[in-house]
């Protein structure tokens, strides 16, 4: 793996969603490397946490707690940040929730990024920018082969759609004031990414699969299946990270226009498996862990069936491909959750512990 330390070290991020599950790996991560992480997000949004169980607070040079709605405290603490690096990924992430909630989830999820890169508008020095949306930001075709970063923007449900037009915001905030060719004028270089349906320890979300499962286990309860047969990019969440820190640190060192993009970051082709199947390699991990189909909510959630992404643009380009495959990601997960449950106390060493095996294992 790429020296990811001789691109952060000593230098200033400033990372929203901070307190969510992907956001305390990212945080943790971005300390590791040397990184001065401030955080803005609302508090964590499930409890228990992995914000919370692997004490991300102590770690980081600010822990903010802020609404992105709120554009005016969400651009004053940028500005104190002083961020080379900034990472969007406060969402309402969910699917379900979106349908409950629609107005907030585009309130939070468009124009909350509307108001990140108008924050980043207001700061005076150069910075990169990660916006991480979703794979579900496709217009969803019912196809069977992967998106690809070139096909159209989409999304039926409230939270797919919310993505797509994040998208379409990112692009027109990059072509109107963050235009690649007119770098030296304004110093921003902006990037969007779409990772796949992550899994690791820490995700206690509702309506989530993996939250869902170790819930049931850990109260001895058989675990429902909502969608056992939609079929999904599954990917750890350290796999999708390490694409965005590539990317974050191959656009600190060059000024190529291309980077500034949109980046599929997901499993291998040909590995994505269907719920049921992921569910299976939970239980067999688990010892006693037991889950059957849900007969009145299967397949009534309104999610898609079949989902792919197509990374080929990140492996080509960036030398990007994932470390652990989906049985290692199982695996891996299932191993923190279980830690967890048995021993409680803080689950940082065994963040760092997978973390360290994740960066040893070889491609
Ligand atoms: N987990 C996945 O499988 C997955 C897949 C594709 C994309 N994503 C995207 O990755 C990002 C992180 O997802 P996650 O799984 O960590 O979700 P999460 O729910 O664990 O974390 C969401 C974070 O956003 C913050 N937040 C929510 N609303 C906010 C608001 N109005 N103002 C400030 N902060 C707010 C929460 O406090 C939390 O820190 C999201 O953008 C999500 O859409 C996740």
């Amino acid at each position: 793996m790429e020296d990811l330390g001789l691109s952060f070290s000593g230098r200033s991020a400033f990372v929203t969603g901070h307190t969510g599950f992907k956001g305390s790996w990212l945080s943790l991560w971005l300390c590791e490397l040397g990184a001065r992480v401030v955080g803005f997000s609302l508090p964590p949004p499930t409890k228990p946490s992995n914000f919370e169980v692997s004490q991300i607070a102590e770690r980081l040079a600010g822990h903010i707690v802020g609404d992105l709605r709120d554009k005016q405290a969400l651009a004053l603490a940028m500005r104190e940040a002083r961020p080379d690096l900034v990472i969007h990924m406060a969402a309402q992430p969910l699917v379900r929730e979106s349908y409950a909630q629609p107005a907030e989830t585009f309130e939070t999820n468009v124009q909350g990024t509307v108001n990140v890169l108008d924050a980043v508008r207001q700061l005076e020095g150069p910075c990169q920018v990660i916006v991480v949306t979703s794979d579900k930001c496709y217009e969803n075709a019912g196809q069977l082969w992967g998106y690809r970063e070139t096909d159209r923007m989409g999304g039926r449900d409230p939270y797919s759609a919310s993505k797509g037009a994040a998208e379409l915001v990112v692009r027109s905030y990059r072509e109107s004031f963050f235009n690649p060719a007119e770098l030296a004028s304004h110093g921003k270089k902006v990037a969007s990414v779409r990772a796949g349906n992550v899994i690791g320890g820490g995700d206690w979300a509702k309506d989530r699969l993996v939250g869902d499962l170790v819930r049931a286990f850990a109260a001895g309860e058989t675990a429902l299946l909502r969608n056992p047969r939609s079929i999904r990019p599954w990917q750890h969440v350290l796999d999708a990270l390490h694409g965005y820190l590539m990317l974050a640190a191959r656009m600190a060192r060059d000024d190529a226009a291309w980077l500034c993009e949109g980046w599929n970051f997901g499993p291998d082709q040909g590995t994505e498996w269907p719920v049921e199947r992921l569910a299976a390699s939970f239980c067999e991990a688990w010892p006693g862990a037991r889950c059957r189909v849900d007969g009145e909510t299967a397949q009534a959630g309104g999610e898609t069936i079949t989902l792919r992404l197509d990374s080929s643009k990140a492996r080509l380009l960036l030398g990007w491909r994932p470390r652990w495959n989906t049985d290692q990601a199982v695996r891996h997960t299932v191993s923190w959750y279980r830690r967890h449950y048995a021993q409680g106390g803080s689950m940082r060493q065994t963040c760092l512990d997978q973390l360290k095996a994740f960066t040893a294992t070889e491609t």
